[in-house]
């Protein structure tokens, strides 16, 4: 009796300490996944202390926080204290969304910020400096292709771009080649890299790996436990899940999300604690919402393949897809995006947008509601016609985010849009 009770109490500490993690200025103790995704999502982090403590996460809505002495001033200027000074250097609800995303990633360490791209631009910053070259994928997110396209030769970085097959990557290294960049799943068209092998060269020519895994979330895909250094969010997408905040992150190695960070804050992309609750609040239904998500999203994909106006289907499910296998190797299910491309292009695929009345027609993804955008006024605008053919964008392809309605309302819906 008393073991047992002794066992609950030390369970109760430890939750109440957040599974013994603690913070520190600019990194975290690394962080050994203990619990399944879920309970890591609900309870890591949360710092509950006694009775009458909080259930529900506390936001930490200020900018700034008192010292105790110009001693301790003193001892943060020194890097001796990790207390919180500026949010823009770090808050406590940060903290904790940070918590929760280094252990479903299985990472050292996991850092907030005010949006993808700012996650993206703040990662790829860290490793890149004028001179150096950069290796990615060309069927990246819009914004990420605009950022190496436009800004990064202003800066001077080049960027060498391979087809997310990774054929003919060796011959693109060279003694400038810092970084490698990818994105798996890719948007829109959800075609696979190969993570592991795309790791193994990384680490074969030492450079720093990075991947957008905004599409997969940490439920479905863990690229750091296959080897990558950093892995890169848009949180306004799956992580929050509830198309009500913009936010970003990245985990990896304490090494790099300590260089993150420091980007993140000297550039100013900082998030705040109102966007880290509700990123934290939706985090914890991430593993429900995406596998009910991933399984509406098979039953449309199927659906729209076996329609007689669909060329055909993007989605990694599909044993159709060139990527099945892969996807089937590396991801623990097919996600919830998919596109599709109409037989009668353009003009069909806007009649068919126009007419949907539970899909919504918006920008985004990830969240509860489905929506369907064309790609090539959204995420891909600005690209030319043989930009967008060698990222695969057709210009009726019709990109669907596929959310947790009920999947007899969702067929309807594209049933009589697409009648
Ligand atoms: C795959 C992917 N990465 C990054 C981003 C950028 O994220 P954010 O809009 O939060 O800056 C997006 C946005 O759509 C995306 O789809």
């Amino acid at each position: 009796m008393f073991c047992v009770r002794l066992r609950h109490y030390l369970a109760k500490l430890a939750l109440a300490r957040g599974n013994g993690r603690v913070h520190s200025r600019f990194t975290m103790k690394k962080t050994p996944k203990r619990w399944g995704d879920s309970t890591t999502a609900i309870h890591l982090g949360e710092k509950r202390h006694g009775i009458g403590a909080a259930v529900g996460t506390t936001i930490s809505r200020t900018s700034n926080f008192t010292f105790a002495s110009t001693a301790e001033m003193k001892r943060w200027a020194e890097g001796k204290s990790s207390a919180y000074i500026y949010t823009r250097y770090g808050n406590p609800t940060l903290t904790t969304a940070e918590e929760k995303l280094a252990a479903l990633e299985g990472a050292e360490a996991a850092v907030m910020a005010a949006s993808g791209m700012a996650a993206i631009s703040s990662t790829l910053l860290a490793v890149l400096s004028s001179g150096d070259e950069l290796i990615a994928t060309r069927q990246v997110y819009g914004g990420s292709y605009r950022l190496m396209r436009d800004t990064f030769p202003r800066l001077g970085i080049v960027v060498r771009l391979v087809e997310s097959d990774l054929a003919g990557i060796e011959e693109l290294v060279t003694a400038k080649t810092k970084a490698l960049y990818i994105e798996t799943p890719t948007n829109p068209t959800l075609r696979i890299v190969d993570v592991e092998k795309a790791a193994a060269f990384a680490k074969k020519h030492d450079l720093v790996s990075i991947i957008d895994g905004t599409f997969a979330s940490p439920v479905l895909q863990k690229p750091i436990e296959m080897g990558f250094d950093v892995v890169v969010h848009s949180a306004t997408k799956f992580l929050a899940g509830h198309s009500d905040v913009i936010a970003g992150a990245a985990a990896g190695s304490r090494k790099w999300i300590h260089h993150v960070r420091e980007n993140i804050i000297h550039l100013g992309g900082s998030m705040d604690p109102e966007a880290a609750f509700l990123l934290i609040r939706g985090m914890k239904t991430l593993e429900v919402r995406v596998k009910k998500q991933c399984e509406n999203a098979m039953i449309v994909a199927k659906y729209l393949e076996g329609h007689r106006k669909v060329k055909r289907v993007h989605y990694p499910g599909l044993a159709s897809h060139p990527d099945h296998k892969l996807a089937k190797k590396q991801m623990r299910g097919f996600g919830a995006m998919l596109a599709f491309d109409l037989k009668a292009g353009l003009p069909a695929a806007r009649r068919f947008c126009d007419r949907v009345k539970l899909f919504l027609l918006a920008a985004s993804l990830g969240g509860v509601e489905s929506l369907v955008i064309l790609p090539i006024y959204t995420s891909h605008y600005g690209l030319s016609p043989e930009e967008l053919r060698n990222a695969g964008v057709e210009p009726g392809t019709v990109r669907v985010s596929v959310g947790l309605e009920d999947a007899d309302d969702l067929i309807e819906d594209l049933r009589q849009a697409l009648g």
